[in-house]
């Protein structure tokens, strides 16, 4: 049995050293926020924080990640959705079918505290996951819309919600 500190609580698990991190928070941690999209490091769906740092954990295997590193999902970004990340995604609709946007919101969360008022470049260089449903203006500005505080009158797209009301 080993450890694994995942959305700090310490988790015990059993799996082989080369098992991706994806399938231990998935099947054997029930963290099933996390996405298997690729397998192969390229979509991003899988993304997750370790120490900080945005990893595809479909890649990674589970016996590289050190016993004290700290592991976030996006079961653990906040506890009620109320991270500023996850306020603009739901104030822009961000979301079409959701399957890639555990993943957006853990790179655009990571990219966002390490530079809180980020460029156009440095959207491009860091939020390099994959959205079949081309949610890629929406991500963007919801990453601005973060940036500016949560004011999400500037972001400069006009959005109707299902009820009816604009942003
Ligand atoms: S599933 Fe990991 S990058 Fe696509
Ligand atoms: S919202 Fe459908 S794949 Fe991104």
């Amino acid at each position: 049995m080993t450890k694994l500190n995942v959305n700090g609580a310490l988790r015990e698990f059993e799996a082989e050293d080369d098992t991706p991190l994806l399938w231990v928070l998935r099947e054997q941690l029930g963290l099933t926020g996390t996405k298997y999209g690729c397998g192969i490091a390229q979509c991003g769906a899988c993304t997750v924080h370790i120490d900080g740092e945005p990893t595809r954990s479909c890649v990674r295997p589970v016996s590289t990640v050190n016993a004290g590193a700290k592991i976030v999902t996006i079961e653990g970004l906040s506890p009620n959705g109320s991270h500023p990340v996850q306020k603009a995604w739901a104030a822009l609709d961000v979301p079409q079918c959701g399957f890639c946007q555990s993943g957006m919101i853990m790179a655009a969360a990571a990219l966002l505290k390490e530079k809180p008022n980020p460029t156009n470049a440095d959207i491009d260089q860091a939020m390099t996951n994959i959205c079949r449903c081309g949610t890629y203006n929406r991500v963007r500005a919801a990453i601005k819309v973060v940036a500016d505080g949560g004011n999400a009158k500037n972001a400069g797209l006009a959005i109707q919600h299902v009820n009816g009301s604009a942003t």
